[in-house]
């Protein structure tokens, strides 16, 4: 039934240890959810709670002889050799960083995944040609710092190490401090350069994920072939009015940055209408200033997560946006910037065969199907042939506590990625 890699490798993959794994991890930065039986995590990135989630899958490498090593933006590695000195490594893995309210599997599951898989794969003595390396990308969420997927975009050389120096989290610290900090607190693991090293390029990137999202559920399907993912631009606005007192300012002489925030919004909405309900536009992200009930607002600064697959629409109605927001304004102004700006990716043939294919000899239920959220994978295109495998989620929940998917679900999954990978190793 399985291909030809190694009939015992699937069989060494191991639903009980993979399903422990996440549940240890799930008790560093455990949150309670809305309901008494949702069990979620806030594991912000470069935070000790994530300083300890990375030092707990460090111990279970070097329990298992995996070399270790870190970049300056702190993506993570673990190495497992291959048998042909100078062959381009195969890369997989997702991330560790969560959403402020965040599930258990969301990021996680991908890099315990990939590991599971290279320990099976170590375990049924299935040697590779090429070395298989396990990443944890720094900040794939954006939750503390965004944009998001700082970690591989500054692999990829999508953006210079030192872009996102200045962005501050919502105390106030700055992104070079938080990393200079954890650099600190990460000084005794070996360094290794940023991006590609020594010329390299990866041979292929497969990242394993939940869904986050209820097609394959309800399908009742296994296994989804990810084939791409859709463009995502994000804005941060600034609206600037004047503080006055609630109680003696007559309406017709403010200048209240919350009601032209409001009005700037709803023109939004407008512009963002969609009869397909194909196109993803929110805004959920809000500070005011002085932010007292009874003190007109002088700023108020909010997010834009503005999401399409055609790249014509994403450029489109994003460039528009700034215009929108200046033409609804009555008394402040405004300024825009944009934060992130990832154009729809393709999957490439390589691996997603593989998946499917590896999907296929397993006897499992797949479905090709594109990626609404974003990920690491993104940046990897560029690089290299890249892919994703999609396991169901309960009811599509994610970036929610009440994230679930069973441990047989999760299982199915990492088998598959453990004969992609052993394929792609071998190729
Ligand atoms: C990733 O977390 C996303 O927002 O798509
Ligand atoms: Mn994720
Ligand atoms: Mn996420
Ligand atoms: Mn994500």
């Amino acid at each position: 039934m399985v291909q030809a890699v190694a009939p015992n490798l699937v069989a060494a993959v191991s639903e009980a240890r993979q399903w422990d794994r996440l549940m240890e991890m799930a008790a560093i930065g455990a949150i309670p959810g809305d309901s008494p039986e949702d069990r979620g995590v806030n594991r912000p990135c470069l935070s000790p709670e994530d300083r300890q989630a990375r030092r707990l899958i460090i111990g279970w490498a070097e329990q298992i002889g995996l070399a270790v090593s870190v970049d300056q933006l702190g993506n993570l590695f673990f190495r497992h050799e291959g048998t042909e000195a100078g062959a381009a490594p195969v890369v997989s893995g997702s991330h560790m960083d969560s959403q402020p309210k965040g599930g258990r599997f969301d990021g996680i599951y991908g890099v315990i995944a990939a590991f599971e898989a290279v320990q099976a794969l170590r375990e049924a003595g299935v040697a590779t040609r090429r070395p298989i390396e396990v990443v944890a990308w720094t900040n794939e969420e954006g939750g503390r710092f965004a944009p998001g997927c700082m970690g591989s975009m500054a692999y990829a050389g999508y953006a210079p190490p030192n872009t996102w120096d200045g962005i501050r989290d919502n105390a106030g610290i700055s992104w070079a401090d938080a990393l200079a900090e954890h650099q600190a607190a990460e000084a005794d693991i070996t360094r290794r350069p940023l991006g590609v090293v020594e010329g390299q390029t990866p041979h292929a990137y497969v990242e394993a994920h939940i869904e986050q999202g209820p097609v394959l559920e309800q399908k009742g399907l296994d296994v989804g072939v990810v084939t791409g993912i859709q463009g995502s631009r994000w804005f941060s606005v600034e609206i600037r009015g004047r503080s006055d007192h609630a109680g003696t300012t007559p309406l017709s002489v403010r200048r209240d940055a919350m009601q032209d925030a409001i009005r700037a919004i709803t023109a939004l909405n407008t512009l963002m209408r969609d009869p397909t309900d194909v196109l993803r536009f929110t805004v959920a992200r809000m500070e005011v200033f002085p932010n007292a009930s009874n003190s007109v607002a002088d700023l108020v600064r909010f997010s834009i997560d503005f999401r399409h697959p055609d790249n014509a629409v994403l450029q489109a109605r994003g460039n528009a946006i700034e215009g929108v927001i200046q033409a609804a304004l009555t008394t402040c102004t405004a300024t825009l910037s944009e934060r992130f700006h990832a154009t729809p990716a393709q999957f490439a043939p390589l691996v997603t065969d593989a998946v499917q294919r590896a999907a296929e000899a397993q006897g499992l239920g797949w479905l090709r199907m594109p990626s609404g959220a974003f990920h690491d994978a993104q940046f990897m295109v560029p690089l290299c042939p890249t892919g994703m495998i999609f396991v169901p989620c309960r009811n599509g929940v994610s970036h929610n506590p009440a994230e679930y998917s069973t441990a047989p679900q999760l299982a199915a999954g990492t088998r598959v990625l453990a004969q992609v990978l052993a394929e792609l190793a071998n190729g």
